[in-house]
């Protein structure tokens, strides 16, 4: 394990979600912001863990616009997720700005649950503790913490290990140790807080591999295979190889078995979502906040 390429990776993530933050602005397309994000992320000497997101509204993750999106931010709650990985060492963060003026509270409180949790991280805390605090601080504010959303383990080339970081009191006595590099990640719904996977997805990721007699399939598998098994977008392809191609190759790669894919992930009453999110390691007191600029 390297921590050197973790703390570079989760260093970059940092400066990539504070660069996308401040292109975040109303009249400001959510493609454009990926993109240039994205290409911030290579100047820095990294590469994406995964497509750059921008969720909105009741969308609480796997939103990342295709090349024809069209969206443009005016008045939703918007939440920007940013990985980062430097030889499959990984940084996660993400935050979440509100255009609308009408949803502070909600912002404040998966910000103020992620800060909470931080508090209290050091080895020997259980999982359900770190939960249980989250879960507190945004039902103090009148919201419901995200139950089938939780903060995660990160290994190399894998960005959702274990151990998984609950977002309620879901009573899992598994102690965190020292050494241990995690992501934290509330979120805040103003509906069920509870998410379903919805349709369309931008997202994929290769699962295994397998041979493919198509001529098409098989140039794009190669450009796929640049990805390491880390998930990716369906406008990276396009930009590439058109329309047409990924789509068949897509389409190619399903039949096949071989392609896991990630739709936009949307709260079952529709209520708006917050998210907030910081890498740490676990250190003999206490964490330290990797993903900080
Ligand atoms: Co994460």
């Amino acid at each position: 394990m390297s921590l050197k390429d973790q703390k570079k990776a989760c260093k970059i993530a940092a400066q990539a979600l504070k660069y996308a933050v401040s292109l975040a602005k109303p009249g400001a397309s959510i493609k454009d912001i990926c993109e240039k994000t994205e290409s911030r992320i290579k100047e820095l000497g990294g590469e994406p863990a995964f497509p750059a997101q921008i969720s909105l509204n009741e969308t609480a993750a796997h939103f990342c616009p295709d090349e024809d999106d069209t969206t443009v931010l005016k008045d939703q709650v918007a939440s920007i997720d940013i990985g980062v990985h430097i030889n499959g060492y990984i940084g996660d963060n993400a935050a979440t700005i509100d255009f609308s003026k009408n949803n502070t509270e909600l912002v404040k409180a998966s910000r103020e649950a992620l800060n909470n949790a931080i508090k209290i991280i050091r080895p020997g805390i259980t999982l359900a503790e770190i939960g249980k605090v989250i879960q507190t601080t945004i039902e103090r504010y009148g919201f419901a913490p995200v139950r089938n959303l939780s903060g995660h383990g990160l290994d190399q080339y894998n960005i959702h290990t274990s151990p998984s970081v609950p977002n309620y009191d879901n009573k899992d006595t598994t102690e965190l140790k020292q050494g241990d590099i995690i992501a934290i990640e509330p979120f805040a719904s103003k509906g069920a807080g509870i998410v379903y996977e919805s349709s369309n997805p931008t997202i994929f990721q290769l699962t295994r591999k397998k041979p493919t007699r198509n001529m098409i399939t098989r140039k794009i598998l190669k450009e796929i295979d640049k990805y390491n098994n880390l998930p990716f977008c369906k406008r990276w392809l396009t930009k590439k190889f058109g329309q047409a191609k990924t789509n068949l190759a897509l389409r190619n790669l399903k039949q096949l078995n071989i392609l896991a894919e990630y739709p936009p992930l949307i709260d079952k009453n529709q209520g708006l979502i917050s998210q907030a999110e910081h890498t740490v390691l676990v250190k003999k007191q206490g964490c330290e906040i990797l993903t900080s600029v």
